[in-house]
């Protein structure tokens, strides 16, 4: 009989992971091996919601965003019996082996089912905020990156038509890999980002320089995580509200409100807000996301074949390669002092 293999995205959706989902179902469909999709991720595996994946639902999927499967964010280690409910789940469909595609959340729970339970499971690295520990780069994030890029570019042409300053507020909820990409890329004139801190006066201090030189435009760019720093000692996260979900993480957003009307009262010159949010996350993904996301689908079946589990497909240089789920999940990839530095190289620019 063949071996049945389940594959779920987990946690929130991004670019390319319909493309880990056709290569993944291609490569062991063709190998022999059953494969069933789990709807909404672990909370399928909960409710027993399955739906089978052949060549057929796999077929028209490679440039669609989202997910076919569905997603959200259960945390079956938060519900009460939801861990042992899960195996016997697993045991009584017979699933051999899972594929679990998300970020820390989705892998963190993945790598506590295989140290636990020492069940069958393979992890791929997703998240538009690219903060997964050993890999390079995860998928979705280059489809963020060109998002946020293209909207800076628009905001650019309508601040220097009415000599405005414009923040921009960007996703990345502990770290600010997209926000810094995009605004080097973008040529933001100031950048917030939740690891090196930036302060309002600072900001307004590149916004006065820019005027002083005949610009009366600028265009800031703030993660959402990013702390406001309205003097020294006083600082705060901007949250929408003080919810936290099934893993402990709040709403963010609303920090690009709060920094443009600081910026206004303290210049005096007009200053607009604009958050891109979700828009970042939909979409098509872009040819680069296509085929990292391919390749760690491809991955994610060789290691399902060669029974490499415990482990994450990962990109390391240019070499796709497997790390354990507990490198992954274990500290957070944080952006680099020399993608600071560089960035700071043009503020005020
Ligand atoms: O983790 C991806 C991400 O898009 C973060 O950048 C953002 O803070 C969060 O998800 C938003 O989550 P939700 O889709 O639940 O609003």
């Amino acid at each position: 009989m063949a071996k049945k293999v389940a594959i779920l995205t987990g946690g929130g959706d991004c670019p390319g992971l319909n493309a880990v989902i056709r290569a993944a179902t291609l490569k062991l469909t063709r190998a022999g091996y059953e494969m069933v999709g789990v709807r909404r991720g672990w909370r399928g595996l909960l409710d027993n919601d399955y739906i089978p994946l052949d060549l057929t639902h796999i077929s028209g999927i490679l440039h669609r965003g989202g997910t076919i499967l569905g997603t959200s964010r259960t945390n079956p280690m938060k519900e009460e019996g939801g861990v042992d409910l899960l195996v016997d789940n697993l045991r009584q469909n017979e699933i051999w082996a899972t594929i679990a595609i998300g970020g820390d959340d989705t892998l963190g729970v993945a790598n506590q089912l295989r140290g636990k339970f020492a069940l069958n499971m393979v992890g791929v690295p997703k998240t538009i905020d690219n903060d997964l520990s050993g890999t390079d780069y995860t998928f979705g994030f280059d489809t963020a990156v060109q998002i946020a890029t293209e909207n800076i570019d628009r905001l650019h042409s309508t601040a220097e038509s009415h000599d405005r300053v414009i923040v921009v507020e960007i996703m990345g909820r502990h770290t600010g890999w997209i926000t810094i990409m995009a605004g080097i890329a973008g040529g933001a004139d100031a950048i917030l980002i939740p690891e090196f801190d930036m302060s309002v006066e600072e900001v307004c201090e590149v916004v006065r320089k820019r005027h002083d030189r005949g610009k009366d435009f600028s265009i800031i760019a703030v993660s959402e995580g990013a702390k406001l720093i309205t003097k020294e000692g006083e600082d705060k996260m901007v949250t929408q509200s003080d919810e936290v979900d099934a893993f402990g993480n709040v709403k963010l957003g609303g920090v690009a409100n709060l920094l443009a009307k600081e910026i206004e009262r303290r210049t005096g010159f007009e200053t607009r807000s604009t958050i891109l949010g979700h828009i970042q996350r939909g979409g098509t993904p872009t040819a680069h996301d296509r085929v990292l996301a391919t390749r760690y689908g491809a991955k994610a079946a060789d290691m399902v074949q060669n029974e490499e589990f415990g482990l994450m497909a990962a990109l390391q240089g240019d070499e796709i390669v497997a790390v354990p789920l507990e490198v992954a999940v274990g500290e957070r990839k944080l952006v680099r002092q020399e993608f600071w530095d560089l960035a700071q190289t043009f503020f005020a620019g």
